[in-house]
C-alpha cells in the first residue's frame, strides 16, 4: 500500500504554516523530524494528566507514570527486534549515548595501543569521543576511506579489520551522503576478527526496518527527535553480556541497588544506565511515533522515500554546475549538492526566503566534507510528509538563487 500523503499531511501540524507568506516546505528532517498529532496530543495528555516521577512514587500517578514508561521500553524493544527489555537504556540523544559507550565500554575494553577503527564518513558524534578516550587511554584512531561516489570502501574496511583493531565505530546511514552501509556484512567481517562492533543508527531508524538481533551488532545507538518524537531522548541498545560487565556512566539516583558511604551496589539493567529522573515526556513520546512508522509501514515509507530521492536528484541535475555530493546505489532520502561559484548559506538565506528549509554547512562532518575538497554543502532531506510539490518548489527557489547570486 503506498502512503496516503494528503492524509500523512494532515497529521503534521507544522505544515499548515505560512512562514514568509509562503507554504512551509521542510526538507531537513535529517536534522529534526516535524511531529505528528498522535505524539503532540501524547505529550500534552502527560503533561495535562499525568505528570509525576517514574520508579519512585508510591502513588497512582507515579504507578501510571512508570507503567508509560516502561510500556515505551518495549515498544523499542519490538521496533528493533532486541532481545529483552534490559538492552534497552534511554540517554538523552544518539550522541549521549555514543559519550556513554565511550566513557562506559572504553572504560573495559580499550587499553594503551589499541586502535579503534571509524570511517570518513561518520558525524562529529561518533568520532569526537572516541578521540577523547583514545588520547585518555593512549590508544589511536584508524579511519575507512569512502569512495568518490559515496559508498564506503570495503576493501579498505576488509584490511583496517585485519589488523584487529578493538573496536569499530560505524554509521548505518551518513547523514550528509544518505549512503546506507552494508551492517549486517560489515559486523560479521568484523566479529571474525574478535572487533567489537557499534553502529550509529541515528538516520536508518525512521526509513527501514532495524532488527539488532539479525544485524548482530554489539550496540546501536539512535535519537528519538529524528524519528518524530521528542528532542532530548536517545536510546542506546547492547547486548546484555556487554552491558552487564560495562561499569556505570553517570552516578545517583534509580541506578542504585544500596548506597552506603563505604560502598554502592548498582542497580539491574536497563537501570544501572539511567541515573537520575528521566526524560519521561520524551520516553512516553517514542511510543505512539513507533506506533505512527509502523501504522504508515515500512514498505510505504521507503517506496515513497526512494520516490522522492530519484525525482529530486533527476530535478537538480538539471541545475548548471549544480554537484550531488554522495550518489551510492543505497541511498535514503538525503541530498546534498554545491553550485558552483555560490556559498551553501547564501544558497540556504534565498531558500528560507522562499519557506524552503534545508540545512546548510558542514553537517557535523568536517572531516567527510574535507575528503570531497569542501567546507559545506546544502543539503535537501526527505521525510513521509514530503510530496513532489517540495521538489518542484525547491527547484524554483534555486534557479532563482542562482539568478540572484551569479
Ligand atoms: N545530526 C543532525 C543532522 O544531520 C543534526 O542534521
Amino acid at each position: 500500500m503506498s502512503l496516503d500523503i494528503k492524509k500523512v499531511r494532515a497529521d503534521f501540524p507544522a505544515l499548515t504554516q505560512r512562514p514568509r507568506g509562503k507554504h512551509l516546505v521542510y526538507l531537513d528532517s535529517a536534522a529534526s523530524s516535524l511531529k505528528p498529532w498522535p505524539v503532540i496530543e501524547r505529550i500534552g495528555h502527560y503533561y495535562s494528566y499525568e505528570t509525576s516521577n517514574v520508579h519512585r512514587g508510591a502513588h497512582f500517578l507515579a504507578d501510571q507514570a512508570t507503567q508509560n514508561f516502561e510500556a515505551s521500553r518495549e515498544a523499542v524493544r519490538s521496533f528493533i527486534n532486541a532481545s529483552s527489555t534490559q538492552e534497552i537504556i534511554f540517554t538523552q540523544g544518539t550522541t549521549d549515548s555514543l559519550n556513554l559507550l565511550s566513557s562506559s565500554l572504553g572504560e573495559i575494553l580499550i587499553q594503551r595501543g589499541d586502535t579503534i577503527l571509524l570511517t570518513e564518513m561518520e558525524h562529529h558524534a561518533n568520532i569526537v569521543p572516541w578521540q577523547i578516550l583514545a588520547d585518555k587511554k593512549g590508544a589511536q584512531i584508524a579511519v575507512v576511506k569512502v569512495q568518490d561516489n559515496g559508498e564506503l570502501d570495503l576493501n579498505d574496511l576488509k584490511e583496517h579489520l585485519q589488523k584487529r583493531p578493538r573496536l569499530l565505530a560505524i554509521t548505518h546511514c551518513s547523514n550528509t551522503l544518505g549512503t546506507v552501509n552494508p551492517i549486517k556484512q560489515i559486523a560479521q567481517e568484523a566479529h571474525q576478527w574478535g572487533v567489537t562492533v557499534v553502529v550509529d543508527g541515528a538516520q536508518m531508524v525512521a526509513y527501514a526496518p532495524v532488527d539488532v538481533q539479525d544485524l548482530d551488532v554489539d550496540f546501536y545507538v539512535f535519537s528519538g527527535h529524528k524519528l518524530f518524537a521528542e528532542t532530548g531522548l536517545g536510546v542506546l541498545y547492547g547486548k546484555k553480556s556487554w552491558l552487564e560487565k560495562m561499569p556505570p556512566y553517570r552516578g545517583g539516583g534509580s541506578m542504585i541497588h544500596q548506597v552506603t558511604f563505604e560502598k554502592t551496589t548498582y542497580n539491574e539493567l536497563p537501570f544501572k544506565f539511567e541515573a537520575g529522573t528521566p526524560h519521561i515526556s520524551g520516553v512516553i513520546s517514542m511510543k505512539p511515533a513507533l506506533e505512527y512508522i509502523l501504522g504508515l509501514g515500512f514498505p510505504a515509507i521507503a517506496e515513497h522515500e526512494t520516490n522522492l530521492l530519484s525525482s529530486a536528484t533527476e530535478a537538480l541535475k538539471t541545475i548548471p554546475g549544480l554537484r550531488i555530493i554522495g550518489n551510492a546505489p543505497h541511498k535514503v532520502s538525503i541530498i546534498s549538492f554545491t553550485i558552483e561559484g555560490l556559498h551553501h548559506s547564501d544558497i540556504g538565506q534565498i531558500l528560507d526566503q522562499e519557506g524552503i528549509a534545508v540545512r546548510v554547512g558542514h553537517h557535523c562532518t568536517q572531516p567527510l566534507l574535507q575528503r570531497y575538497g569542501i567546507s559545506g554543502s546544502v543539503r535537501a532531506s526527505f521525510s513521509v510528509f514530503n510530496h513532489l510539490q517540495d521538489i518542484e518548489k525547491l527547484l524554483e527557489g534555486l534557479k532563482k538563487a542562482k539568478e540572484m547570486l551569479s
